[in-house]
């Protein structure tokens, strides 16, 4: 069946396209909508048969949990066994918004939304469409990324139709989400809390609401950190394209071109004035926030041109770009 897509506004959601939506969410149906990150690829968390279909649209590995979506903190707290006083912090200053939390699970939720751990990621997503639709189906929504898994995450509902075509019943189009990389995941089942997956709210943010954070580690903890979140696995977030990142001032790009591919090159200020047979420059802005709403669009139309080489030039080495260095080391590692 192809899939079935409705326009909708991301203001004010139509009540009639939310509906429809929450009856084929409450079916079994998979529903993929707009968050303030990425798309969603959405299911009755409480519904395992409904569940297992994301995990077949996508391709995901049974290993790697899912995040609920909820539509607030009560609710939240129906689906953890614990809600300890940072919990409760972190809502009331990041909820709705781009957090998800890792707390110990309640024997409702189904396993393999959790993928059969003792935890539960949940989170109150703040785009308008999202909660609306929360509101009308009125069960929790898992829902990872509405991509195949491992590629690059959908910011709009022409990536989400490209990369998972025929294998939703519905879509929600309500445009670009305006965040453009995943929420930020923290273990609130360990002391200190722990970073599992950097987002658009930053480690110091949190810190800021609950004293300090376990960051990731070097090497030496990267295995147990897949096995605590596998969505940490090293190559994620990736176009199908060749992704490689450079040092800014690097010539890498052009060089590549001299040896005949064609280069599709994320770049900073300046670079822009270079020209060279096969080479697309895309112009990137110098601001996180803007940076990381353009990056996947960006590399979705990178992967469309059908460019042999993806070269990104690095943004600094701080806080403030964590995630989305992040995602780039993942994009381009083999
Ligand atoms: O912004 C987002 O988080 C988007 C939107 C749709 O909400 N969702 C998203 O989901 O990015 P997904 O499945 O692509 O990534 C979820 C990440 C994965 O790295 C997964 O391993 C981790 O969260 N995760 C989910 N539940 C977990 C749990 N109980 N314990 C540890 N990690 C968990
Ligand atoms: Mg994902």
């Amino acid at each position: 069946m192809p899939t079935e897509v409705i326009q909708v506004n991301s203001v004010e959601p139509d009540a009639a396209a939310i509906a429809r939506a929450a009856a084929v969410l409450r079916q079994g149906g998979l529903v993929a909508f707009p968050t303030e990150t990425v798309y969603g690829l959405g299911a009755n968390a409480l519904d395992a048969n409904a569940v297992a279909r994301i995990f077949a649209a996508k391709g995901r590995p049974p290993i790697n949990p899912i995040i609920v979506h909820v539509t607030d903190a009560i609710q939240a707290q129906q689906l953890a066994t614990a809600w300890p006083d940072s919990a409760q912090r972190l809502a009331d200053r990041f909820w709705p918004g781009p957090l998800t939390l890792v707390l110990p699970r309640r024997e409702i939720v189904p396993d393999i939304v959790t993928a059969g751990g003792p935890t539960v990621g949940l989170r109150v997503p703040a785009h308008s469409i999202a909660r609306a639709l929360l509101a009308a189906a009125d069960v929790p929504i898992a829902a990872p990324s509405a991509n195949p898994s491992t590629g690059v995450s959908a910011t709009r509902a022409e990536h989400v139709l490209r990369g998972l075509g025929d294998r939703i019943d519905l879509l929600l189009d309500g445009g670009p989400t305006s965040g453009g990389l995943e929420s930020t995941v923290l273990d609130l089942t360990t002391t200190p809390a722990r970073l599992l997956r950097p987002g658009l709210i930053t480690a110091a943010e949190i810190e800021a609401v609950i004293g300090p954070v376990a960051r990731r580690g070097g090497q030496a903890s990267a295995e147990s950190e897949t096995l605590r979140s596998p969505g940490l696995l090293a190559r994620h977030y990736a176009p199908r394209t060749v992704l490689e990142c450079v040092e800014e001032g690097s010539n890498r790009a052009v060089e590549l071109c001299r040896l005949g591919l064609r280069v599709g090159w994320l770049a900073f200020g300046k670079t822009q004035t270079l020209q060279h047979e096969g080479l697309f420059v895309v112009l990137m802005e110098r601001d996180p926030a803007r940076y990381a709403a353009d990056l996947y669009a960006q590399l979705h139309a990178l992967d469309e041109a059908g460019v042999d080489r993806i070269v990104v030039t690095l943004p600094p080495d701080s806080e403030a770009w964590t995630a989305v260095r992040d995602r780039l080391r993942r994009a381009s590692s083999p």
